[in-house]
């Protein structure tokens, strides 16, 4: 057994004991006021299970041989390592999730570079959001909320999987469109980005998988980023 799942054990019992001990306290104090902090308590125990499930999924996925994947679980335990991202905060509301899953069978690829890139381009839309809001209150961005739309399906004629990542973020300017796939390329503050992200998933797109990544984006409105893979 190798030190992660054994820190994932622990990590997994440790909650079990937290919400048992949950459960003890609420029965003592079930007419008191306290519901809405062992409410949230809950909600705190559950979330950690959550992530320690992903983590579990995204240590496996490295594997030394591509092996079936079903992208669908990729891009969902992706959502829920960045939740914390998506969630509302002081300044503004959740960030929408939209989902178009088709229907994707399994594709033959390193689940754990795929993810990889999941992370790199939703945090980057995340990112983008982020500082499309600057200058709006919290009402104007509920009246027009941020959204992330992820689109899945099956080019058959092509024999491709379609991957489709995208935000109504502000944007790219024209003059950055062709720079943003370069290594070290970022427009992001000193210690914010490393300019890094699209330049590594461009790689395992397309040298590691023999797929294809681009960007369509259009400023002030939104960005997406669409993969094709082969089947
Ligand atoms: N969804 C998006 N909307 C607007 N701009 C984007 C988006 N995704 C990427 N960009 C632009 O492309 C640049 C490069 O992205 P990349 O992910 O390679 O680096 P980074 O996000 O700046 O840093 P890192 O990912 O290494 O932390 C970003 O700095 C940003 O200017
Ligand atoms: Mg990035």
């Amino acid at each position: 057994m190798d030190l992660l799942q054994l820190y994932e054990q622990e990590f997994e019992h440790k909650s079990q004991k937290i919400q048992q001990k949950i459960e003890e306290i609420e029965l003592d104090y079930l007419k008191e006021d306290v519901p809405e902090s062992i409410q949230s308590m809950k909600e705190g125990t559950k979330r950690i299970i959550e992530i320690s499930k992903s983590m579990r999924i995204f240590s496996r996925a490295d594997t030394i041989a591509k092996v079936p994947f079903n992208i669908h679980d990729g891009l969902d335990s992706t959502l829920l390592i960045l939740k914390h991202r998506l969630k509302a905060n002081k300044k503004r509301p959740e960030i929408k999730v939209v989902k178009n899953y088709g229907y994707l069978l399994e594709i033959n690829c390193y689940p754990g570079q795929i993810n990889q890139v999941f992370i790199n381009l939703i945090s980057n839309a995340i990112d983008a959001l982020d500082e499309s809001n600057s200058g709006k209150t919290f009402t104007d961005i509920k009246a027009a909320p941020n959204q992330i739309t992820i689109t899945t399906e099956i080019d058959s004629e092509k024999q491709q999987a379609i991957i489709k990542i995208g935000d109504n973020g502000m944007g790219i300017s024209e003059e950055f469109k062709d720079k943003i796939f370069g290594h070290l390329f970022t427009t992001k503050a000193v210690g914010k980005g490393t300019g890094l992200g699209l330049s590594i998933s461009r790689k395992i797109i397309e040298e590691k998988h023999g797929g294809k990544i681009i960007c369509n984006s259009e400023l002030g409105t939104g960005t997406e980023f669409v993969i094709s893979l082969p089947l």
